[in-house]
């Protein structure tokens, strides 16, 4: 019992230790993230590797691209197209910031090139009376949060993270939280856009492609495209005039979650959800515009988005391997309630005034509070504080499980969760190490590949461990959640997050799937664009999961055997306690 005392107490220090540097380290300046491609020959770009944010894939392969181009301009991009096209060469391409977790920006084979958006970061122009923005592809969000503020203007609704490109986020289809307007997806905002595509000889092998927005229906495949079609060259969205909105985070049980998340998100325009299912908590995000003559210019920089010193990190991901080699599971829990109390007390990094949080609502423009990161911040510091997932040191390593499931559906969904979380309450404390489940509301789209229906997308993100043989803590509850939300609630797979099971037989839940594929088809005929991994989740090849020992606990299969869980360290392939048609790497004795 002393023991156990004063193991909470040391869990409680490190925490504290943790929180305390995020806060006042907001003054220091931190590493800025790695380059994502990296050449072994730097002067001609050649024998290159690209990885992602993580530098690290589902399957931990390396990726390899012979070459690696940097186009400044449309015209150069329509050349190196044209001369790839030419010589029959893979293509994929690669942002600065290569933020999705599956293998979407690697090309096959032995001459493949990546080509990189770096340079094509501007905008192109800005219509203050019509209210859209052309900007090139490799812009930021942070940039076009910015430029668009600049003019009086704002993207309603974003994702959360600064650190994503334009291009990547039509790519792969990101999204903030709304069920409001044209929706909570950045692709509904685009009018027009240009795509660069392969092209017959006698168009010279590549073409500039001009879709808009009610005219040319190719654009909803362009709009969601998995970098499959060509490359997008500049993209027009629509805007608003900017407003400022009002935020308050309110605390409750999560008896009847099932039931208001159908009505919450028709109430708050900007409303989403953190979920603690084992501290059957729930912060609701009350936010709504507001007259911008409403006082107040808050300001949100998320606390889990600050650069953080590299020493904190590394105690912090010792404490949770330790936990998990330990089995550890009161630790976890304790480490969990605190990690949650300490976010409310920073209130997740919300302030009035860009400094000091008085009280709720924090007020101000949206473009202070819609997205964050300012981990990004650049000057080197040799690592000293870095974004708390570098993998240059020793960081945060996780699962991300993203789905959307159909408001119709989704109150069954969560009284699931419920169920199984009473059947061990203590199972689900892990989330709470990444703030829970974040929930927020996504839209029906026109685009091919964009959401089919309204519906709330769940975002769980969970530890990983550095070895792939390694189970991991109560990892049978979060795999039949995962199972459970993919499976018996049709959820939709986030393309640019998940394990490889997300997405077994996703591309059926699509109902014009067959029209991207036509699309595709006419832009890129030789499939010049498109790598195993594409093929795979367009439903054009197998081979999403493969069945080795082990690959259950990485979420490369589905366990079928016990030898595809761990059973030498006492976890069996099991059926689900609730959803009895799920297939779990199960800790048992037998
Ligand atoms: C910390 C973090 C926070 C996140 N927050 C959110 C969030 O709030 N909401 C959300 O929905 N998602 C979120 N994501 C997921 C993220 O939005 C997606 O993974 C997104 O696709 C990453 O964008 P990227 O610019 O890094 O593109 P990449 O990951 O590099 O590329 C994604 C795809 O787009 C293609 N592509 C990129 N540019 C072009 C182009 N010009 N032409 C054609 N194809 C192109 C690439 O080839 C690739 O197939 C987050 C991810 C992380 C790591
Ligand atoms: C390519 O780079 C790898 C290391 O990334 C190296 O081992 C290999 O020898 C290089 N190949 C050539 C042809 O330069
Ligand atoms: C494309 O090929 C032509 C002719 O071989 C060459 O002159 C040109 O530099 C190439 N362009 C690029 C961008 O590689
Ligand atoms: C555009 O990208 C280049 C290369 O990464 C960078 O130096 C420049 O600062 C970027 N422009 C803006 C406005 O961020
Ligand atoms: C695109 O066109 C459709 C149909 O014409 C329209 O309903 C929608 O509002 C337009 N989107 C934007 C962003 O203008
Ligand atoms: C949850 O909160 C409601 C009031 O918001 C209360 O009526 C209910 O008893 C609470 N349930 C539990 C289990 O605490």
């Amino acid at each position: 019992m002393i023991e156990m005392n004063s193991q909470k107490g040391f869990h409680c220090f490190k925490l504290l230790a943790f929180w305390i540097s995020l806060t006042i380290i907001s003054l220091v300046r931190c590493t800025p993230p790695e380059e994502h491609i990296k050449c072994s020959s730097s002067s001609s770009n050649t024998n290159c590797t690209v990885t992602n944010t993580y530098g690290s894939f589902p399957d931990r392969a390396v990726c390899r691209a012979s070459q690696a181009m940097y186009p400044k301009t449309e015209e150069e991009l329509v050349s190196i197209v044209a001369n790839a096209t030419f010589l029959k060469r893979k293509m994929k391409v690669a942002t600065t910031t290569s933020h999705s977790i599956p293998k979407l920006m690697c090309p096959d084979g032995e001459n493949g090139l990546v080509i990189s958006t770096k340079f094509l970061n501007r905008t192109v122009s800005l219509d203050e009376s019509a209210m859209t923005i052309t900007v090139e592809p490799g812009m930021t969000l942070r940039q076009l949060i910015n430029v668009c503020a600049k003019s009086g203007l704002t993207l309603p609704y974003s994702p959360y993270w600064w650190g994503l490109t334009v291009g990547g986020i039509l790519g792969t289809g990101s999204h903030g939280s709304t069920l409001w307007g044209v929706g909570s997806a950045v692709h509904d905002y685009v009018v027009q856009l240009r795509i660069v595509t392969p092209a017959s000889s006698n168009e010279g092998y590549a073409k500039v492609r001009t879709l808009r927005n009610g005219t040319d229906l190719e654009l909803d495949a362009a709009r969601v495209s998995l970098g499959v079609l060509g490359v997008i060259s500049q993209v027009t969205l629509q805007l608003e005039p900017m407003f400022k909105r009002s935020l308050t985070y309110v605390a409750r049980n999560d008896s009847d979650l099932g039931e208001q998340v159908t009505t919450f998100g028709r109430q708050h325009e900007f409303a989403d959800f953190q979920w603690y299912p084992s501290q059957r908590k729930v912060q609701y995000r009350l936010d709504d515009r507001v007259p911008t003559d409403t006082k107040g210019d808050g300001f949100y920089d998320a606390m889990g988005f600050r650069s953080t010193p590299s020493l904190v990190v590394a105690l912090l991901r010792s404490t949770e391997e330790t936990e998990e080699s330990l089995r550890d599971a009161v630790g976890r829990c304790a480490n969990g309630a605190i990690t949650t109390s300490l976010l409310e007390t920073s209130r997740f990094g919300l302030t009035n005034d860009g400094s000091i949080f008085n009280k709720y609502p924090v007020v101000g423009y949206n473009n202070r509070l819609q997205s964050s990161g300012t981990c990004l911040d650049s000057p080197q510091d040799g690592l000293i504080t870095a974004c708390p997932w570098d993998p240059r040191i020793k960081g945060l390593y996780y699962f991300q499980t993203a789905v959307s499931i159909s408001l119709s559906k989704v109150k069954d969904f969560i009284q699931d969760v419920q169920k199984l979380v009473s059947l061990n309450p203590m199972a689900l404390c892990g989330v709470d190490l990444y703030n829970g489940f974040l929930m927020r509301y996504v839209t029906s789209s026109s685009a091919y590949l964009g959401k089919e229906e309204d519906g709330l997308d769940f975002d769980i993100t969970y530890y990983r461990s550095k070895d792939p043989m390694a189970p991991r803590l109560y990892e049978d509850f979060i795999e039949e959640i995962e199972q459970m939300a993919f499976f018996k609630y049709d959820g939709l797979p986030h393309w640019g997050k998940n394990r490889n099971l997300a997405f077994v037989g996703a591309i059926n839940k699509y109902k014009k799937v067959n029209e991207f594929l036509k699309v595709k088809q006419l832009y890129d005929p030789l499939g010049l664009f498109s790598s195993e991994w594409s093929d795979q989740i367009l439903g054009l090849k197998d081979g999403i999961t493969t069945m080795k020992p082990g690959c259950a606990l990485e979420g490369l299969c589905i366990c079928s055997q016990d030898a595809h869980c761990a059973p030498q360290k006492g976890y069996f392939c099991r059926p689900g306690k609730v959803y009895k048609d799920a297939r779990v790497c199960t800790r048992s004795q037998s």
